[in-house]
């Protein structure tokens, strides 16, 4: 699994005025997944969009909906996201008190399970879990906002992931958002990362499919 490689790009730095012509983008593009940023403004300083964007937006594309839940309780919607076509949804470590149940939940919803890490928290609380887990997302910046800056901690972080992966859950996703672009993606890739999201690095370049190209193609 380590040799995969898939670009996930972020709606949040899209025109929200446009967001079908960013989606038309994405399926011109070899990026295979959208990456949707769910914001509450109470897990992140920071609101986003909700279920009835993903109504409209779903049956514009075939691309993998990957959707990022930055919010608290998370327990509440995930039947919804299934509802909307979402394939991989993504939790925060830090907003479930029993993680284990809400990856359960959702790999019997029919989706695959994704546990976000903010920057402070450390991969081997995954330890015990793993398998619960499809793919782990590295914040590499704290979440809420686009075009921050790469937390350069983030890439040891991989490295100690991809190292429990092999022993614990070989097929695991390693999943890296936050200030990534075609500068830093190769270092990436090369550290054990399988999806880089990129938002501003994406919707921000002139012509944005090179930029995934470039990202795709990084050493
Ligand atoms: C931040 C979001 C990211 C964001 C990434 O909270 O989770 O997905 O859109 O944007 P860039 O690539 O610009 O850092
Ligand atoms: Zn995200």
């Amino acid at each position: 699994m380590s040799s995969t490689r898939i670009i996930a790009p972020s709606l949040l730095s899209a025109d929200f005025s446009q967001l079908g012509e960013g989606l038309d983008m994405i399926n011109r593009s070899h990026a295979e997944w959208v990456h949707l940023d769910i914001m509450d403004g109470v897990f992140v300083p920071n609101i986003s969009f909700g279920f009835p964007v993903l109504k409209s937006l779903r049956p514009r594309t075939e691309k993998v909906f990957d959707a990022h839940l930055m919010i608290v309780d998370p327990d509440r919607y995930l039947r919804r996201f299934a509802e909307e076509g979402v394939q991989y949804l993504t939790v925060h470590h830090e907003a479930c008190s029993h993680l284990q149940r809400t990856l359960s939940q959702i790999r019997h919803l029919g989706m695959k399970a994704g546990v976000a890490l903010n920057p402070h928290t450390p991969p081997e609380l995954l330890v015990d879990i793993l398998t619960d887990c499809d793919m782990v997302l590295i914040m590499s910046v704290n979440p809420g906002f686009g075009g921050q800056k790469f937390i350069p901690a983030s890439l040891d972080k991989i490295r100690r992931l991809r190292d429990m992966a092999k022993r614990k859950n070989p097929n695991l996703l390693i999943q890296v958002d936050g200030g990534v672009n075609p500068q830093n993606a190769g270092d990436l890739w090369k550290a054990g990362a399988n999806v880089l999201v990129a938002g501003n690095a994406v919707f921000g370049a002139p012509v944005p499919e090179t930029a995934i190209d470039q990202m795709l193609a990084a050493e």
